[in-house]
């Protein structure tokens, strides 16, 4: 591969604030402003599949096969760091329900396991791999994806291997919640999960997680699968305080998560376990809009020096949207980030909740993942929510997905 220069590009968002050699922030700068190390009137050259140079247009290499962003601002590849998507069954009924007045709970995970357990593997594929396009036409260009869908052995290594073809961030969360055939003896699927499926899963699954909640899993019961799984060569991940307020954030911090996911219950104290161990939050606007749950304020995680992710959680229950520009728009308008914040949450902060330093930025070395946008500015993502704005994605160097603009 050849080298390539992206040219009149209006904002390059960088996140390396040392790559924007190009002054100082202007002066009224919203909090998160200089994090996103902004070039105006950029250009950025690339070099088969790695960023090589980024700076101002009047200063870029000659020689390179040229791609005009026509004035439209450039970002990083959204890093959306957690995902449920193979699966199968629709539960849009139960959606309208809650529309209707009707509380979500952990229980409607069962009808999709049904589904799951009775499609074939090309069915689940199938699906994955739509659900995957879609959401690279809006910019997405890293998935982690979870299992959960299956909870036999069987049904959660097969979810892994056909993970384990379209991304190299998959999950284990066998412990996603208690299937039926087990309800009478919750601690025997625990056995289970923690005798058998983990140890089937190793080298098969970079993470381990776990739905620790009321109706899923106990505190001490996630303690177990989380220790049995980082046994097993595997990172931990939780989803924590989503539906109530636990001890699940707090675990988290504990047990050295890469993240904890949710986070829709925080007191001040789980805020400063989060920060104090280095775990990410991951907010999920989709999960709160869909579920009708209140939206944590995002101001409180910024002031507690917690690093934020924004992801879409994309599933059939909680939240069906695998759209991060639309979970950009609720963080902005519902979670009180700035966009600037919003922005880098979602680019730069799902790379931190997966401890990867090569995306989640364009600065010389970085994975040449990036949309070019259909507006001038980054802050139209937020601006005009529901507009595709995405017209171009491109991920390590090369085309993956092109719009109308
Ligand atoms: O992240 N919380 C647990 N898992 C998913 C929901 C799964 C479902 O309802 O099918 C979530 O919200
Ligand atoms: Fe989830």
């Amino acid at each position: 591969m050849g080298t390539i220069l992206v040219t009149d590009i209006s904002e390059l968002v960088t996140n390396d604030p040392s790559a924007a050699a190009a002054g100082p922030a202007p002066a009224s700068a919203p909090d998160g402003y200089e994090r996103l190390g902004i070039i105006t009137d950029a250009a950025m050259l690339i070099d088969g599949d790695i960023v090589r140079w980024v700076g101002p247009a009047d200063e870029a290499p000659a020689g390179a096969t040229t791609i005009s962003a026509a004035g439209g601002a450039v970002i990083p590849g959204f890093v959306d760091s957690h995902n449920h998507l193979v699966f199968a069954g629709d539960r849009s009924a139960e959606f309208a329900a809650r529309m209707a007045g009707q509380k979500y709970s952990a229980g409607g995970i069962a009808t999709t396991v049904a589904a799951t357990r009775a499609a074939s593997d090309a069915e689940l594929e199938d699906n994955l791999t739509t659900l995957m396009r879609q959401a690279e036409h809006s910019g997405t260009t890293t998935f982690e994806i979870k299992t959960g869908y299956g909870l036999t052995l069987a049904d959660e290594i097969r979810q892994l291997e056909i993970i384990n073809r379209h991304t190299d961030e998959s999950t284990l969360i066998a412990a996603h919640v208690v299937p039926p055939e087990h309800k009478d003896n919750p601690e025997r699927y625990v056995d289970l999960v923690v005798d058998e499926i983990i140890p089937a899963a190793a080298g098969k699954a970079k993470w381990i997680d776990v739905f620790c909640e009321e109706g899923a899993f106990t505190e001490d019961q996630t303690a177990r699968i989380l220790n049995a799984g980082v046994a097993a060569g595997m990172r931990p991940r939780l989803h924590a305080n989503q539906l109530t307020a636990g001890g699940a954030l707090q675990l988290a911090a504990a047990h050295g998560c890469a993240s904890a996911d949710h986070a829709t219950f925080a007191s001040d104290a789980d805020l400063a376990a989060l920060a104090e161990a280095g775990t990410v939050a991951t907010l999920l606007p989709g999960v709160e809009f869909s579920t009708r749950q209140p939206y944590p304020d995002a101001r409180r995680f910024h002031a507690a020096g917690v690093t934020v992710a924004i992801a879409s959680d994309c599933n059939p229950g909680s939240c069906f949207t695998s759209s991060i520009p639309f979970c950009i728009a609720l963080a902005v308008r519902d979670m009180h980030f700035t966009v600037e914040q919003a922005i880098w949450s979602a680019t730069a902060g799902g790379a931190a909740a997966l401890e990867r330093s090569d995306i989640g930025r364009l600065s010389p070395g970085a994975r040449a993942d990036f949309s070019i946008l259909t507006a001038p500015s980054y802050r139209h993502l937020a601006y005009r929510p529901g507009v595709n704005l995405i017209r171009e994605v491109h991920r390590a160097g090369r085309p993956i997905a092109v719009n109308p603009s």
